[in-house]
């Protein structure tokens, strides 16, 4: 996994970023992207599952790009999801986020997103909800195009924002025109690619903490649902170093 976790020589700041992030602590993380079709609902649902995995109170996905159901291999939610909950007036209680969840065998509960567009006045109260909550929360905000949407609210609450970003020209110009800017990147790296981790930390200006290859078998488990049921390797192994 080049570039993450390496040693800090003369980056102190960088060095407290990622100590900041090693430190497992029940708060909210957001994935984002710049582009579409990253592979930001991998990331995110991977992450949730890593967590799930060595928390003792289990991890929370909030869902609000629509795809953590599918990719996790779950059947489509029923209920109004974030959704609804989002389009709540003030009087609906909080906790009617607990019986929105979907849970999984692996001690993940999904917070599916539902139909319809995600109102943005209640987004800031979700993410202080899945900040305080005492489950770990990863939220999938997909593609952000604005600032002032409910998925960029949430990112910009989030205590860790993950930019999830291809290493290529394309992508790396959407982000730097993005609205919010992350605090750290994970790249999906395609081979090939010149772009080096230095090269996007210097254009995005937040580190590179993980490298996902991209892999065929990580396709084919998304593919068949089977994301959930066994994490492909190579995702396992690059994501362990970023939560
Ligand atoms: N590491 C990977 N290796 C191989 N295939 C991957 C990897 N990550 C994602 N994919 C595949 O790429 C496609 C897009 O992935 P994903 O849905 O996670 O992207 P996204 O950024 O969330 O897209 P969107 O912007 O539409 O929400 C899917 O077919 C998925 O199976
Ligand atoms: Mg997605």
């Amino acid at each position: 996994m080049p570039g993450a976790f390496t040693a800090p020589v003369g980056r102190p700041s960088r060095f407290i970023v990622l100590l900041l992030f090693a430190v497992e602590v029940p708060v909210l993380v957001a994935c984002w992207s710049a582009k579409g079709g990253v592979g930001t609902t991998v990331v995110a649902a991977s992450l949730a599952l890593t967590i799930a995995g060595r928390s003792p109170t289990g991890a929370i996905l909030a869902d609000l790009g629509g795809d953590g159901p599918a990719a996790l291999g779950l059947a489509d939610p029923t209920s109004p999801g974030l959704a609804g909950w989002l389009a709540a007036g003030s009087d609906v209680p909080a906790d009617a986020l607990r019986r929105i969840e979907v849970e999984t065998e692996q001690g993940l509960a999904v917070l599916p997103r539902g139909e319809g567009r995600l109102a943005s006045h209640r987004a800031a109260l979700l993410a202080n909800l899945l900040d305080v909550s005492p489950r770990p929360a990863v939220a999938d905000c997909g593609r952000i195009r604005r600032a002032d949407s409910a998925a960029g609210i949430v990112a910009g609450h989030a205590r860790r924002s993950i930019l999830v970003t291809r290493a290529c020209y394309l992508a790396l110009r959407h982000a730097t025109r993005a609205p919010l800017k992350p605090s750290v990147v994970v790249v999906v790296r395609e081979p090939g690619r010149a772009l080096s981790n230095g090269d996007v930390e210097s254009t995005i200006g937040a580190p590179v903490v993980a490298v996902v290859e991209v892999d065929p078998a990580v396709a084919r488990a998304v593919d068949a649902g089977l994301l959930s049921g066994r994490l492909p390797r190579s995702l396992g192994k690059a994501l362990a170093g970023a939560t």
